[in-house]
């Protein structure tokens, strides 16, 4: 396999990506008779021997329902549980982790918020999204929008697919209620420039709402060094499991917020008369949680932290700058999205050939990508195309597969175009 150790900033020991490789079992197998390529992370990632150990120890040693407390399995359940919740405060840099809400994923995260800032909007009111948004980070402000009164108001991207400052300007007014802008783009791979505008919000006393679904897979973020209200990602995507997410709100703003839904665990006492609720978390976790989930996830965090981060993301830097000097070698390759601050995203249409066509193709070679609209038919209206093909790296992928890949590409231009 190429070397595609590259020596960090740090001068540590270069990243080893083949004994990262490694811990992912799944990586290792042919489709369709060839080595799987693996170039579908931002739809899902895989998952290290570490997330499947936690999760098959816990189910084999200490399962049973968490904060019941009556007997031994119960209590190492709930401290394996909320020691996951510590290990999601720290990877966030929450001050708590009152302030960390587990949901079912980044798209029940936001439907949480919207649900709960409801209550403060009046008919006129604005919600400023972004024309770059999943639909997880439109649809739940246009139900709330709709049930309000109030308007979902899309700031403008430019052609290189960043966001379009003067529009974001133009647009931040005295009726802006809600800021909810995603960190990075799943489509385009553009980090946004987060920081200054959850600033600029702040002065204004707009609730900022930040989905971090594409971005906690490249680098961590902290929430209090950006002072944004709410952020939140899922579990599956961060190389733990399916069926968790992370909610970090801040205290103030989630005590204010009634609770989502209602049930078991949520509530302090019940009566018929009067019914109250638990203190956060809880609040905002009616049922029985997903507990293996929640262990996965922490096992996850942990293994990131054992990898060498500046080596991780000079690695990830170093397939991107690849596949971008090799689009030259498909003629009519074009990408999607070609801001300088990216992930390792990369979309893309070939003149000729429709996107699914290019993603059944390729499967047939054993690799990986994801064809169509993303979750994002807006910023296909914006591009005026029906959808896009697109390959998402992680930290295990290789330099020879980012070649291969275009290797494939190469070939079916050739014969399909
Ligand atoms: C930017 C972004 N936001 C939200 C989501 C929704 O995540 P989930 O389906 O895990 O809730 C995705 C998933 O692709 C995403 O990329």
């Amino acid at each position: 396999m190429t070397d595609l150790s590259v020596a960090t900033k740090a001068g540590k020991a270069a990243f080893d990506v083949d004994a990262v490789r490694r811990d992912f079992p799944i990586l290792d197998q042919q489709i369709n008779g060839k080595p799987l390529v693996y170039l579908d992370n931002g739809a899902s990632a895989q998952k290290p021997i570490a997330v499947l150990d936690a999760m098959d120890r816990y189910y084999r040693e200490m399962h049973s329902n968490v904060h019941r407390g009556a007997h031994t399995l119960g209590d190492r359940a709930t401290s394996a549980f909320e020691g996951a919740r510590e290990k999601a405060r720290s990877f966030l840099n929450a001050g708590s982790t009152r302030e960390i809400v587990w949901t079912r994923g980044t798209t029940e995260a936001i439907n949480l918020i919207a649900n709960g800032l409801a209550g403060r909007l009046q008919p006129g009111d604005e919600i400023l999204v972004s024309h770059m948004e999943h639909h997880a980070n439109i649809v739940p402000w246009q139900m709330i929008a709709e049930r309000t009164g109030a308007k979902v108001l899309p700031v403008q991207v430019t052609p290189q697919g960043e966001l379009d400052l003067d529009s974001f300007n133009s647009l931040l007014g005295d009726r802006t209620r809600i800021l909810a802008l995603t960190h990075v783009s799943n489509v385009l791979g553009t980090i946004n420039p987060i920081a200054p505008l959850i600033e600029q919000a702040k002065a204004r006393g707009i609730i900022t709402v930040i989905d971090g679904a594409q971005a906690v897979p490249h680098y961590k973020p902290d929430v209090q060094a950006l002072g944004c209200d709410f952020y939140m990602f899922s579990a599956h995507k961060l190389f733990g499991p399916t069926g968790i997410g992370v909610l970090y709100g801040k205290a103030q703003l989630l005590e204010e917020m009634p609770p989502y839904q209602g049930g078991g665990e949520m509530i302090e006492r019940v009566s018929f008369e009067r019914t109250t609720w638990n203190t956060l978390p809880y609040k905002f976790e009616a049922g029985t949680p997903a507990i293996a989930e929640a262990v996965g996830l922490g096992a996850a965090i942990d293994y990131l932290d054992g990898l060498d981060r500046p080596g991780m993301e000079a690695s990830e830097a170093a397939l991107l700058a690849r596949a971008n000097e090799l689009v030259e070698t498909v003629p009519g390759m074009e990408i999607i999205g070609t801001s300088s601050n990216k992930v390792p995203v990369m979309s893309f249409k070939i003149a000729g050939l429709h996107p699914s066509d290019i993603g059944t193709l390729l499967d047939q070679q054993g690799i990986a990508i994801r064809t169509g609209h993303h979750c994002a038919m807006p910023l296909m209206d914006f591009y005026g195309v029906p959808g896009t093909a697109r390959a998402s790296f992680a930290f295990y992928n290789t330099l020879e597969e980012v070649e291969q890949l275009f290797t494939a590409l190469q070939k079916i231009q050739r014969l399909f175009a």
